[in-house]
């Protein structure tokens, strides 16, 4: 059997430019610092689907004896996920989806669940009645279409609530916020807008902001990081009215790979679950995060002790063994 020391694992993720992504990522890595022998390879792919295609060809060439991935679009990505998956390489797929069935794992949020409970939210703050548009991810990418049904399966449930348009983002915030301008200013009767991701929630609201509007318009967003000017924050802020809290499952990545590689039971789909933030539980989840964050601090602090400690150990032990010789 092939020791922990040898095992590569291949992360092709979609793109490595956000605080999500890159809290996807330092998560990965504390999970890792338990195994420091796995050599661990991440491939940012920039949000090109042809990037991550070439990507994922380069590590099954290399070869490594794992692949996680996070699909930048469901579609292109799907063949050469099978390809990986074909030649034997196990496959984890961590938050967008492929289109298939031939993978090891998956980690991740619900995103249809992400939809509801954004749809269950606006019917709260709205009390039954409004009027609603979307503002959504990248078309094509699999949190965009479940993100978009399931919020749709939700208001369509409440007769009070009316859909107006869907305007397409990529994620990023600099995607829509000209056409948005445009809409609201042709349509003075948008109560509640659902963005799917706390970034371009961030830029609605600025939008919002410069026609007068921030006051009369609620915001939903999703992702819900900790630290300044992040959904939990924006929230907390009142620029936000609620975000949802969406999990990186970078940490049980790693755990499931660990797993697979060392040929220990797994569960081949591994779904999170997700929490909404409002008003009604900000303050207490920012305490806890807080303290979370000063607790790994902590752990940092006695980590580096203990290394400390242990060459001090080792220096000594040398000296002592120089003695006896002398
Ligand atoms: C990060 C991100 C998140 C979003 C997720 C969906 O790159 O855009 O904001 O929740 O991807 O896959």
């Amino acid at each position: 059997e092939k020791t922990a020391e040898k095992f590569t694992i291949g992360f092709s993720q979609c793109t490595s430019a956000d605080l999500w992504r890159k809290t996807m990522e330092d998560d990965m890595k504390r999970e890792l610092s338990f195994n420091p022998e796995i050599n661990f390879e991440v491939k940012d792919a920039q949000g090109n689907s042809s990037i991550q295609i070439a990507h994922i060809q380069e590590l099954i060439d290399q070869p490594i004896d794992l692949l996680i991935v996070s699909p930048n679009e469901t579609i292109p990505i799907t063949p050469i996920i099978e390809k990986a998956y074909n030649k034997g390489i196990p496959v984890i797929i961590i938050d967008r989806r492929s289109n298939s069935q031939k993978f090891t794992a998956y980690v991740g949020a619900d995103n249809f669940e992400v939809g509801k409970n954004a749809g269950d939210e606006a019917k709260i703050l709205l009390k039954g009645k409004g009027n609603v548009i979307e503002i959504s991810g990248l078309t094509g990418s699999s949190p965009e279409i479940d993100r978009h049904n399931g919020f749709l399966k939700s208001i369509s449930e409440n007769t009070g609530i009316k859909f107006l348009t869907k305007i397409n983002g990529n994620w990023e915030r600099n995607s829509f916020e000209p056409q948005l301008e445009s809409f609201l200013q042709k349509n003075s009767n948008v109560d509640l807008i659902f963005v799917h991701n706390d970034r371009m929630a961030l830029g609605t609201y600025q939008v919002c902001k410069k026609l007068g509007l921030d006051k009369k318009i609620k915001i939903i967003g999703v992702d819900g990081l900790s630290g300044k000017g992040q959904g939990i924050d924006l929230v907390d802020r009142a620029m936000l009215s609620a975000t949802i809290l969406y999990p990186t499952g970078g940490e049980e990545a790693i755990r499931t790979a660990i797993d697979i590689l060392k040929k220990k039971p797994f569960k081949k789909e591994n779904i999170l679950s997700v929490t909404v933030i409002d008003k009604n539980n900000v303050r207490i989840t920012k305490l806890q995060n807080e303290k979370v964050f000063k607790q790994q601090q902590d752990i940092e602090r006695r980590q580096n002790r203990i290394e400390e400690q242990n060459i001090i150990t080792q220096n000594q032990s040398y000296i002592i063994y120089g003695i006896s010789f002398t």
